[in-house]
């Protein structure tokens, strides 16, 4: 398997081909955008923190039978995946009430949910990636309602899973956002498994393990991130290149 020319760059990813038609390669990159792409910056270490929590989520959340596109990690910032029509809609799961969640319904940020939300949003930064329904996203194309269902059944299960395995090192799962895709009639988890995507708060605290470190300007990002490599694995970052 060797590596090509980059398909699509993305905000946090480049997507490249391989002499592979099935598979392609994820690279993490170091940038950070917020507030679809209007805040950006390079945060030192995110690209490799972000490769190594994903692989690690990732083969949790296979553990507990949730298909994905993961295939092999290659390198500190490198997946190789199996290459997937992506269902242009955000599959998010909210366990207590933060972000844009809040914001809409005028709540609190921090009131824990009765039961695991799941909503859907489509796949746009031209429009902002705005709420939808499963209705609007059968009616437009978007996924047949097959999938929507298994997505959230899929999504749902993930939720356990990270609640699980988080709970473990005492941080609380808030909210997180997936990506699914197809392969052939099949559908993967996709995409990422990273603290771009998640809230994640400290038991106890409160304090702030993700990206919203960046959006709201609470501290270091990097510094973030490497300490929650650190809790999860137990060691240190290892040095670039190692
Ligand atoms: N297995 C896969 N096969 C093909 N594309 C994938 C796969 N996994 C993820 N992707 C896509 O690769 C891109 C990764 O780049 P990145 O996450 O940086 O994009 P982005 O800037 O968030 O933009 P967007 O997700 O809106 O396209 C995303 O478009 C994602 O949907
Ligand atoms: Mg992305």
């Amino acid at each position: 398997m060797d590596a090509r020319e980059t398909m699509y760059e993305g905000k946090s990813k480049r997507v490249i081909r391989t002499d592979d038609p099935a598979l392609v390669i994820l690279e993490f990159k170091d940038d950070a955008t917020a507030f679809n792409g209007q805040k950006k910056a390079s945060i030192d270490d995110k690209g490799r923190v972000n490769n190594a929590i994903s692989v690690l989520l990732t083969e949790e959340v296979q553990k507990a039978g949730v298909p994905s596109h993961f295939v092999k990690r290659l390198d500190e910032r490198r997946l190789l995946v199996k290459k997937v029509e992506i269902i242009p809609v955000e599959v998010v799961v909210r366990n207590v009430s933060a972000g844009s969640f809040a914001k809409r319904y005028a709540i609190a940020e921090g009131m824990p949910l009765a039961w695991p939300l799941v909503e859907i949003f489509y796949k746009s930064d031209a429009l902002g990636d705005p709420l939808a329904s499963d209705d609007v996203a059968v009616l437009l194309g978007w996924a047949k309602r097959r999938e929507l269902a298994f997505m959230r059944d899929q999504a749902l299960i993930v939720n356990e899973v990270l609640k699980t395995f988080f709970g473990h090192v005492n941080v609380d799962v808030i909210d997180f956002k997936l990506e699914f895709g197809r392969i052939g009639e099949n559908l993967v988890l996709a995409d990422e498994i990273t603290p771009d995507g998640m809230r994640l708060w400290e038991r106890g605290t409160g304090k702030k393990l993700d990206k919203d470190v960046f959006r709201r300007d609470l501290g270091d990002l990097s510094e973030t991130y490497r300490n929650l490599y650190e809790r999860l694995f137990n060691a240190p970052l290892p040095a670039v290149g190692s």
